[in-house]
């Protein structure tokens, strides 16, 4: 029985990860790793983890002799700190046994944005495909999450590990948890909306972004842990280990849209109306480097393997999605 570490435990994909790994292998011993103690009775009462590992992203060598204990490591909360991965990969490689650990880490499609800087769709822009390797192996530490799958992408090709790397698009929806966490990707848009005081696009707008829904991704996580735990030995590169999952691509106008809507309807922004702005007043740090580009992913390999998006879009959801959360 493979003894797997989460971690990442109280985002937005962790308390599913680790409710469902529990319900489905409940005698796949279960360490879940955060820096929350007040999550401790969630983990110990409703998923009923065996262990409970208080830490952070930041405590390398906590998370190092960690992974050197367990089979199977699922990172779903950090894609964007090379570190992480290095302490995690360190770790497994330290590992004794016969068999070779496995890492299963979620990256993000940010990776894959175009640079344009003018928020216009560009009907020509590369689309990023699973199931083509030479794209995977363009991936570098010059993009969003590249420097952590560079890293990871290169372990699992040297053979001491085996890596699996699920790269989700923007993702929206909620999933049931008491740390009502919006994940990442609405955390950014609504934090970014927020300190500007409107809801930004750039240019025309027409600039595309890739989503998916949290169920969609998560039915599809789950499939890939099975699939990791049951495959002894792989063949074939780390890059035909990685896989794209997206349900639907939106305008950034359409989605600042609803969001400006939303927020206004919440009395956290003044305007209900979103804002077109050049790349300069659209955010701080990355965010309108995402904003002003189109994000093009496709996932061949993923629906191969039976990926399938059955949710709503998220220009439906973004309402309800946002309605209980206290900004
Ligand atoms: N949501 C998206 O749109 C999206 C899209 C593509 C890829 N991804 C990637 O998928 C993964 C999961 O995303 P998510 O949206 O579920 O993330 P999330 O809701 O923001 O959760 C992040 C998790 O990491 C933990 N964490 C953050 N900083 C930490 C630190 N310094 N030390 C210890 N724990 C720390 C958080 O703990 P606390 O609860 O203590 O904050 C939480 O458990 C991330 O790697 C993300 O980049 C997300």
């Amino acid at each position: 029985m493979p003894s797997v570490l989460l971690v990442g435990a109280t985002g937005l994909l962790g308390p599913s990860i680790s409710r469902h790994l529990k319900e489905t292998h409940p005698d796949w011993p279960l360490t879940v790793y955060f820096r929350n103690p007040e999550a401790d009775n969630y983990f110990n009462t409703v998923v009923k983890a065996d262990k409970i590992v208080h830490g952070t992203f930041e405590d390398a060598t906590k998370l190092g002799d960690l992974a050197a204990e367990h089979e199977v490591v699922i990172n779903s909360g950090s894609s964007f700190d090379p570190n992480v991965s290095r302490a995690i990969i360190d770790g497994m490689k330290r590992r004794k046994g016969i068999e070779k650990g496995t890492l299963i880490h979620i990256s993000g499609g940010g990776n894959f944005i175009d640079g344009r800087t003018d928020g216009k769709f560009n009907p020509t822009s590369k689309v990023w495909n699973d199931m083509n390797e030479d794209d995977i192996r363009q991936i570098n530490p010059s993009m969003l999450n590249g420097g952590a799958d560079r890293v990871i992408l290169d372990a699992g090709n040297e053979g001491s590990i085996k890596t699996y790397i699920v790269c989700e698009a923007l993702t929206y929806g909620s999933a049931p948890s008491p740390f009502s966490s919006l994940g990442i990707g609405y955390k950014l848009l609504t934090g970014n909306a927020i300190s500007l005081g409107y809801t930004p696009y750039v240019g025309d707008g027409s600039a595309v972004l890739s989503t998916i829904h949290v169920n969609d991704a998560l039915t599809f996580i789950y499939k890939i842990i099975d699939l990791a735990v049951a495959q002894k030995e792989v063949t074939g590169s780390a890059e035909s280990r990685w896989y794209n999952i997206y349900g639907e691509r939106v305008s950034w106008k359409d989605l600042a849209t609803v969001l400006a809507k939303t927020l206004h309807s919440k009395g956290v922004l003044p305007d209900a109306e979103p804002r077109s702005v050049p790349l300069e007043q659209a955010g701080e740090g990355e965010i309108p480097k995402l904003i002003a580009a189109n994000m093009l992913m496709k996932g061949d390999r993923a629906e191969k393997l039976g990926f399938k998006a059955r949710e709503r879009s998220i220009l439906e959801h973004i309402p309800e999605d946002l309605a209980s959360y206290q900004f």
